[in-house]
């Protein structure tokens, strides 16, 4: 009769899939001790190359969206809310690596919110964009699109888990970027496309 319950077990578990760490693990390289040291699409790019980084980038989208997806299909829009938050909590404070700061978030956050509220991952998309090429900081635009969809969330006639879900989200990401946003105002921060690295 519970069995349902354990959508959210597979939404936190699929958040857990370190796909940037597998797909370095498999060129022989920690990601882990590279760039950023963070298990996620920008380090991967950095540090893997531009083809790694765009599959981490579609996979923990994909985490988000499955997790978002199969919880509100069965409950809801709770459902939805607390199945993309676990699936960004499993991403960001990974088991595998004893819930060491691990992710930040961004692209499995961005999955959730393509379910939940596509024409505010719409916005949201677009300042993430437009300030990745303006600035070539992603840690830049991905605090700038959380907080447009923090913002357009509560725009938009939007039910209150999907509200929740930006607040907390939006949190989320904004806590682990603590570190970017001390480099950002040091003036110190990596620019894709402006370093050493495999880019
Ligand atoms: O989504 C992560 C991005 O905003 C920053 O990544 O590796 O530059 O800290 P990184």
């Amino acid at each position: 009769p519970y069995l349902e319950y354990t959508v959210f077990l597979a939404a936190y578990l699929s958040g857990t899939i370190p796909f940037a760490f597998l797909i370095g693990k498999y060129k022989k390289i920690d990601v882990r001790n590279h760039g950023s040291g963070n298990i996620g699409a920008t380090n991967a790019l950095r540090v893997l190359g531009k083809r790694a980084g765009a599959t981490v980038m579609v996979c923990d989208i994909l985490k988000g969206t499955l997790a978002a997806y199969l919880c509100s299909l069965f409950f809801g829009p709770w459902g939805g809310l607390t199945g993309g938050l676990l699936a960004m909590a499993g991403h960001s404070w990974n088991p595998f690596f004893g819930f060491k700061p691990s992710g930040k978030g961004v692209a499995t956050g961005c999955g959730a919110l393509i379910i939940l509220m596509p024409e505010v991952m719409l916005i949201s998309g677009t300042v993430f964009f437009v300030v990745t090429m303006v600035s070539r900081m992603v840690s830049l635009a991905s605090i700038l699109g959380s907080a447009t969809a923090l913002i357009m969330s509560m725009v938009f006639p939007e039910p209150l888990p999907f509200r929740l879900f930006t607040l907390i989200g939006a949190s989320l990401v904004f806590v682990r970027h603590r570190a970017n946003i001390k480099r950002i105002i040091d003036g110190t921060e990596s620019r894709i496309g402006c370093n050493k690295e495999k880019e």
